[in-house]
């Protein structure tokens, strides 16, 4: 079914509640309903595609058509003792499919319990947490190519995943796939992840045969709790700023100049990743407020909209000022995670 809504308000459709308005909504509930919804929308029309609006800033109204799959469904495709391929509609809410599987005693995406937004969404962003990414699971994704007006599936590797990175990212790419479902490979054996160093000291001593996907997910969604806000209670985007990669002569820079302080980072093949969220803390912003925006006091990765008042500019202008101080301190640009429309 499709169902159209003009000057339609966003306010509850972005996890930010930023204020703003789109000329048309159009949600659909059928892959088969795509093609027809493209082809009705003007070429000179502005189009883009949300999910659960939770990695999104709308910085104005959005004059154009905003899409939105409603595709619901979890299906196992096919089973056996060593994995359970699994397609889930890209307007499942991405928490709904990991309690499933973690009901079901599935493994591998309880590690990404409680994170916001929906499935396809998900595969775009290559969203993670806590040591898994969604590419971990991934093993194809289906979408409708409107250049070619053709359905098409990618391969895990032809999605070409990096972090918080995808092909339907790219600037050649971006808008041109409408992804209406994904696939995952999960694992029926008990097969823990346990890379992130909470839940390491957490679970490390644990007889791992005795670990359900329902005790990790547990304990990502309390450590979720301990460190960022609750979506349903104070608004963000969750991670505000990505982390990130450096040479190992500028770490050893920030490591000289803050003499005495150990410097968080992680060793990846393309340098020193050094978390935003402590280059952040360390220029004082942690639980800053100006106005109507704030910077988390728990995490001050995450910029928040507590009495849900804050302006789109309220929120660049904060953005700015961390930007510019973290580059006067550590010589080092962050970039936002959160996509700005
Ligand atoms: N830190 C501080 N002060 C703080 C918080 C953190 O100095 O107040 C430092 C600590 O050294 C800590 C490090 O920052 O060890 C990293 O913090 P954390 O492990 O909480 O993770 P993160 O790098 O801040 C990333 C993701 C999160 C994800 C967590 C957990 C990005 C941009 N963010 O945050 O993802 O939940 O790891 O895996 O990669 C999101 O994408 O929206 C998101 C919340």
């Amino acid at each position: 079914m499709i169902t159209t809504l003009d000057n339609y308000n966003l306010t509850e459709r972005n996890t930010f509640a930023m204020k703003v308005k789109c000329g048309v909504f159009m949600e659909y509930t059928k892959a088969e309903e795509i093609p027809f919804i493209l082809s009705s929308i003007r070429k000179d029309v502005k189009r883009m595609h949300i999910g659960a609006g939770s990695n999104l800033l709308f910085t104005s109204d959005y004059p154009g058509v905003v899409l939105h799959s409603a595709i619901k469904g979890i299906k196992i495709l096919s089973e056996t003792s060593k994995e359970v391929i699994v397609r889930v509609g890209s307007g499942e809410t991405m928490d709904d499919f990991i309690k499933w599987a973690c009901d079901r005693q599935l493994w591998g995406v309880e590690n990404l319990s409680g994170i916001p937004g929906e499935v396809g969404a998900s595969a775009v962003q290559n969203v993670g947490a806590y040591g898994t990414e969604a590419c971990d699971v991934i093993v194809a994704v289906h979408a409708f190519d409107e250049v070619d007006r053709e359905f098409v599936t990618f391969s895990n590797e032809k999605c070409r995943y990096g972090y918080r990175d995808s092909i339907f990212k790219k600037p050649n790419f971006k808008g041109r796939y409408i992804i209406h479902a994904v696939d995952y490979a999960l694992r029926p054996e008990v097969s823990p992840t346990l890379t992130y160093p909470a839940l390491k000291t957490m679970f490390g001593d644990r007889d791992t045969a005795t670990l359900t996907p329902h005790d990790i997910r547990e304990a990502v969604i309390a450590t979720r709790a301990s460190k960022l806000p609750d979506p349903a209670k104070v608004p963000s985007a969750g991670s505000f700023f990505k982390n990130p990669v450096v040479t190992e002569e500028h770490f050893e820079r920030i490591r000289q100049q803050e003499e005495g302080i150990e410097v968080p980072h992680y060793k990846t093949a393309a340098g020193y990743k050094i978390p935003a969220a402590w280059m952040i803390d360390r220029c004082g912003w942690k639980g800053y407020e100006e106005g109507n925006v704030a910077v988390w006091h728990l995490q001050p990765l995450v910029i928040v909209n507590p009495y849900r008042k804050a302006s789109p500019d309220e929120v660049v202008n904060l953005e700015k000022k961390i930007i510019d101080s973290v580059r006067q301190r550590f010589g080092i640009t962050l970039s936002p995670e959160v996509e700005h429309i």
